[in-house]
C-alpha cells in the first residue's frame, strides 16, 4: 500500500447525492476506515500529542483555521487494502466558493457529480473552472442517479457530449466519466448489473489505480525553512543527531522536489551556497528530503539563515520578485478595500502588500471577464499585488505549493483571499535601464509601437513591410523589421511548422519585438502567425495599445496563383505538410486594427493606410 494517502474533494450541489455518495464509499470500506483512525491516533500519541493532529495531511490553507475564519469543510478519511484516502467534503452553492476552493487547494483528484435527471448545470460548469484554475491534476465526473433514467446510455452519453465540450476549454489533462447511482450502489465500489453498456472502471476502482506519482513537483527542489534549530534545541528533540558539533539545523517542510546529503544549496534570498550535511527525521537520518516530508536539515557550515528563508538547488533558482501577478479568491466575508495594506503569507514568509492593480473580474458561470473596483466573498478574479519584500516563489502552474499564497487583513487577523501566482509582473523599464519608451519618445520624432503584419503566404506581408521601413526610414524614424523567412534561417532555426513549433516561433519574435519597443523603436513584423493565441500572447507582452495587429488580406486563391516561391504548388501536391491555408489552418483577427486588401489595393496605399493608422494613434509627430 502507498504510503501517503490520496487527497480528494467533491463538488455538486445538495441534491446531486454527494452525501449519499460519500456515505456509500465510507460504509462499503468502514472496516479499515476504524483501523486507520486508530493508526492516526496512535501516532499523534506517540508524538507526544494530546489531540489526533491530522493538520500535517491537511491542505495548504490550513493556515487559516489558526487565523479564524471559519470553513465549513469536513475532511474523512477511509481506506482499502490498496489505498488509503482523504476526502475533503464541501458544500456546494455558490455562496461556498471559499470552502471549495480550501478543499480542492491541495487535492489531487476531484469527483464532480451531476444528477442524471437534470443534466449538466451552471453549477457542474463552475466546478469545472474553479478545479481547473487550482490545477486539480485529475477529475471525475461521476454522472449519478443513473436509476432515476432508467440507468439509459443515451442520457449518460448526451451529459458526456455535453460537458466534454465544456471542457475543452480548460485546462485539464484528466477527466473521465463514470455512471453512478450512489443510491443503488452501481459503479461506486462494484460493477453494476444494470448498465451492461459501461465498461469502464468503478468509482472505487479508479480512486484506488489513479496514477498520482507523477503529479508530485520532484525536480524543483523548494525548502522553505520554518524553524532554526540551535545544537541545544536539536539534541533535546531529536536524540538521533549523529555527530555532536555546533552547526545550526533548519526544519520544514520540503515544499516540491528532494535533495540528499552531499549536495549543494543556494540560501534566499542572499543566495550563498553551502552543502546538505544530514537531513533528519522524527526517526532518525534519511537518505534524501522528500517533497512534502517535514524534515530537519543540517548545512555543512554556519549560515546566517532565518525563518522565512528558502534553501534551493543554485542551478534551480525560483523567481524572486515583489510584484506579483496573481489569481485572487476572496474569501473574507468583509469586501476587499483596495487601498489597505494587508498581509500576504506564502510558504513560511509572511509580507505587507498592497493591491496594485485590479485587471478584471471572471464571471465564472460565464467564463468571461468583468470589469472589477473590488471583491467580495467568494469573487476570483486577475490582480496585480506588491510586497514590501521580495518572494522567492514558482507559477501556481509547476510549483502549487510555492506558487499559492494568503491574504490576511492585519486587523481582524483574518484570511481574506487565496492566491495562485501567475509570475512576475513584467517592466517595461529595468531598474538599471533608465531610458524609457516614453524617453525615447520625447528624443525621437515618435513613439515606440509593433506594427503586426499577419496573412498567408504570399499576401505580401514582406512586400509592404519593405515599402513601410523606407517610408518610416523617410520620416527620420528610428525602424526595426523582424521578417518570418529572416528569423527561421537563424534565431528559430530548430523550428518547423506544427503548431507548437509556430507557437514558439511567434514567442520568439514577439520577446525579439518588445526589446527593440523598450528602446523606443517602431518594430514591424511580417509572420503568418497563424494562431490567434499566438498573436494574443504577443499583445500581452506589450503595455495596452503597443501593438497595433494588421491583417494583410489576400484572397487565398491569389496568393496560390502568385506563389512568388513555389510553395504552394509543392504544399497542394502533398510535398510541403502543414502548409498555412493548404493543410494547416489560419486564423484571421477578428478586431484587427486595420485590414489590408492587398488583393485590391495597391502597395502605396496600403503603406498610407499604414501611416494614416499610426498617425491616428498619435504615435508620429
Ligand atoms: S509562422 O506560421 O510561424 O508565423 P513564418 O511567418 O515564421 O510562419 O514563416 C513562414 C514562411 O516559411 C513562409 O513565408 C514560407 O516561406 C515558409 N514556409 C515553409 N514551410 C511552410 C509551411 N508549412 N507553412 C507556412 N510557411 C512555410
Amino acid at each position: 500500500m502507498s504510503r501517503e494517502p490520496l487527497r480528494l474533494t467533491t463538488t455538486g450541489s445538495v441534491d446531486d447525492g454527494k452525501s449519499t455518495l460519500i456515505g456509500r464509499l465510507l460504509f462499503e470500506t468502514k472496516t479499515i476506515f476504524e483501523d486507520q483512525l486508530l493508526a492516526i491516533e496512535k501516532t499523534s500519541t506517540r508524538r507526544g500529542q494530546t489531540e489526533v493532529d491530522l493538520s500535517l495531511l491537511l491542505d495548504g490553507l490550513a493556515a487559516e483555521r489558526e487565523q479564524g475564519i471559519t470553513i465549513d469543510v469536513a475532511y474523512r478519511y477511509f481506506s482499502t487494502a490498496k489505498r488509503r484516502f482523504i476526502i475533503a467534503d464541501t458544500p456546494g452553492h455558490e455562496q461556498y466558493t471559499r470552502n471549495m476552493v480550501t478543499g480542492a487547494s491541495q487535492a489531487q483528484l476531484a469527483i464532480i457529480l451531476i444528477d442524471a435527471s437534470k443534466g449538466v448545470q451552471v453549477q457542474s460548469r463552475r466546478h469545472g473552472f474553479l478545479l481547473s484554475l487550482l490545477r486539480v491534476p485529475h477529475l471525475i465526473v461521476a454522472i449519478n442517479k443513473m436509476d432515476k433514467v432508467d440507468y439509459s446510455e443515451t442520457v449518460y452519453q448526451e451529459i458526456v457530449d455535453a460537458y466534454s465540450a465544456f471542457s475543452q476549454k480548460l485546462d485539464i489533462h484528466d477527466i473521465r466519466y463514470i455512471p453512478v447511482s450512489a443510491l443503488k450502489g452501481d459503479n461506486v465500489t462494484t460493477r453494476s448489473a444494470q448498465m451492461p453498456w459501461y465498461t469502464g472502471a468503478t468509482l472505487l476502482h479508479t480512486l484506488e489505480n489513479v496514477e498520482v506519482a507523477a503529479d508530485q513537483n520532484l525536480i524543483d527542489f523548494r525548502f522553505p525553512v520554518q524553524y532554526v534549530m540551535g545544537h541545544h534545541n536539536t539534541q533535546a528533540e531529536h536524540g538521533t543527531v549523529s555527530s555532536a558539533d555546533t552547526f545550526r539545523a533548519y526544519a520544514g517542510t520540503v515544499a516540491s522536489g528532494q535533495i540528499r546529503p552531499g549536495e549543494a544549496v543556494a540560501i534566499l534570498p542572499r543566495g550563498t551556497r553551502s552543502r546538505v550535511r544530514e537531513v533528519l527525521s522524527y526517526d532518525g537520518p534519511l537518505p534524501a528530503a522528500v517533497a512534502g516530508h517535514s524534515v530537519v536539515i543540517r548545512l555543512e557550515d554556519e549560515r546566517d539563515i532565518s525563518r522565512g528563508d528558502m534553501l534551493v538547488r543554485p542551478e534551480n533558482l525560483p523567481h524572486m520578485a515583489q510584484d506579483l501577478d496573481t489569481m485572487l479568491c476572496w474569501l473574507g466575508d468583509a469586501p476587499m478595500v483596495p487601498a489597505k495594506s494587508y498581509l500576504l503569507k506564502h510558504t513560511t514568509r509572511t509580507v505587507k502588500v498592497r493591491i496594485e492593480k485590479l485587471h478584471y473580474r471572471m464571471d465564472v458561470n460565464t467564463l468571461s471577464r468583468v470589469p472589477a473596483e473590488g471583491f467580495v466573498l467568494n469573487e476570483i478574479g486577475r490582480v496585480e499585488l506588491h510586497t514590501a519584500a521580495p518572494l522567492m516563489f514558482d507559477a501556481y502552474a509547476t510549483n502549487r505549493s510555492t506558487g499559492s499564497f494568503i491574504l490576511i487583513d492585519p486587523d481582524s487577523a483574518q484570511t481574506v483571499a487565496a492566491g495562485m501566482i501567475r509570475g512576475a509582473v513584467r517592466h517595461l523599464s529595468t531598474p538599471e535601464a533608465d531610458v524609457t519608451p516614453e524617453l525615447w519618445a520625447r528624443r525621437n520624432t515618435h513613439k515606440a509601437a509593433v506594427i503586426w503584419l499577419t496573412g498567408y503566404s504570399g499576401a505580401g506581408k514582406s512586400t509592404l513591410a519593405r515599402a513601410l521601413h523606407q517610408r518610416l526610414f523617410d520620416r527620420l524614424c528610428q525602424v526595426v523589421s523582424l521578417d518570418g523567412d529572416q528569423l527561421r534561417q537563424g534565431l528559430c532555426q530548430d523550428l518547423g511548422f506544427s503548431a507548437a513549433d509556430r507557437s514558439e516561433n511567434i514567442r520568439r519574435a514577439g520577446e525579439v519585438a518588445r526589446l527593440f519597443y523598450l528602446q523606443g523603436n517602431l518594430v514591424i513584423c511580417s509572420f503568418i502567425s497563424p494562431f490567434r493565441a499566438d498573436r494574443d500572447a504577443v499583445r500581452a507582452m506589450l503595455p495596452p495599445g503597443g501593438l497595433l495587429e494588421i491583417h494583410v488580406d489576400c484572397d487565398l486563391e491569389v496568393c496560390k496563383q502568385r506563389d512568388v516561391k513555389g510553395l504552394y504548388r509543392r504544399a497542394l501536391s502533398g510535398e510541403l505538410p502543414e502548409f498555412t491555408g493548404v493543410s494547416s489552418p489560419y486564423e484571421a483577427p477578428a478586431a484587427p486594427d486595420l485590414r489590408l486588401r492587398s488583393d485590391q489595393q495597391s502597395v502605396d496605399a496600403c503603406v498610407t493606410a499604414m501611416i494614416e493608422l499610426l498617425e491616428a494613434r498619435d504615435l508620429l509627430v
